[in-house]
């Protein structure tokens, strides 16, 4: 039995469907009010539980061989829906999940985080991430942490304020470090192959396979869309002022800066070699975008 935590999200959900699709057994935590027709539909179990909840991660864990853990409060919080804070439900919910599938006998523990997590900027999802992995590699479970590079749909979207409709753009810092922006769906297709793999490693670093900064990313939708985008630029110095000041006001704005500024401060080390090894063929960035503009007439 696999166990997916955050199966009701974007990424949780293509996992939970794929491996089901592969003929898996699969349980989903799902929370008390929110929508499990589609999983249940495809015939995966559902325990409703909250990581906020320590006492119901018990029965989500029982008789589980795997949990795949990406369950995240971010996006529900920069949506206004969570009360939850980051904090309570990346770091503690999440430590919480760990301590009771170790006590339930899970085998392995594959855990979500992201590319460059340990370049610290300091957010409240930085300190999750890098607490959860320091926790799971201390842990009696057979762990493998998956550190992506930025989702394409989200970081190459409006929900980051690259909006090809609306002509304009966003760039925190220079915007001149290579990035390596990947498909959801490849990302989601690797978590499902090392639940599956005999020996996984416990840390994979990944991304795309194209290797774009992100004043060339804006450059190319540009060329697509037939005329400039409004860029606005955020100093590296005042997206450090807003992270600090935002921490305790808004965690989920604070950690989204906290990613953008990542993107600009780190160069993309890794590669798609993670994702080419398993078989999966990664969407290059600008496919993704190429996508965007077509949609768009
Ligand atoms: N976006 C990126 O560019 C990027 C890059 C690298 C890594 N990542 C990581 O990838 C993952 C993103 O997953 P996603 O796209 O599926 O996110 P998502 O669409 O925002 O979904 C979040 C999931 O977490 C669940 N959740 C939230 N609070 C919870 C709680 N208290 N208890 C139990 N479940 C809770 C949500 O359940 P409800 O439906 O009930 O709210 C939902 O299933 C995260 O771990 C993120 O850090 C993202």
């Amino acid at each position: 039995m696999i166990l997916v935590v955050g199966a009701t999200g974007d990424l949780g959900g293509r996992v939970a469907r794929q491996l089901r699709l592969e003929g898996q057994d699969v349980r989903c935590l799902v929370r008390q009010r929110s929508d499990d027709t589609g999983l249940r539909e495809l015939g995966m179990e559902v325990v409703r539980g909250d990581l906020t909840e320590p006492a119901s991660l018990k029965a989500a864990c029982q008789g589980v061989d795997t949990v795949i853990a990406t369950a995240t409060a971010i996006g529900r919080r920069l949506a206004g829906t969570s009360p939850a804070t980051i904090r309570a439900v990346d770091e503690q919910g999440m430590s919480s999940l760990v301590d009771v599938a170790e006590a339930a006998g899970v085998r392995r523990f594959v855990y979500m985080s992201f590319a460059g997590a340990d370049e610290v900027i300091g957010t409240p999802l930085d300190r999750a991430k890098l607490a959860i992995e320091r926790r799971l590699t201390s842990s009696a479970m057979q762990t493998v942490i998956v550190r992506s590079d930025a989702f394409q749909e989200v970081h190459l979207a409006p929900m980051a304020r690259f909006d090809m409709a609306a002509g304009k753009a966003a760039v925190i810092g220079k915007g001149d470090t290579k990035r390596r922006w990947v498909a959801t769906d490849d990302v989601a297709a690797l978590l499902s192959a090392v639940a599956l793999e005999p020996d996984p490693p416990v840390l994979i670093e990944v991304g795309g396979p194209e290797s774009l900064t992100k004043n060339e990313a804006i450059a190319f939708a540009e060329e697509l869309i037939h005329h400039k985008m409004k860029v606005r630029h955020m100093p590296r110095p005042i997206a450090r002022l807003a992270i600090r000041l935002l921490n305790r006001r808004n965690d989920a704005l604070s950690s989204l800066f906290g990613a953008g500024l990542l993107g600009d401060l780190r160069e993309a080390t890794w590669d798609d070699k993670p994702l080419r090894q398993r078989g999966i063929n990664p969407k290059p960035a600008r496919d993704f975008l190429r996508e965007q503009a077509r949609e768009l007439t």
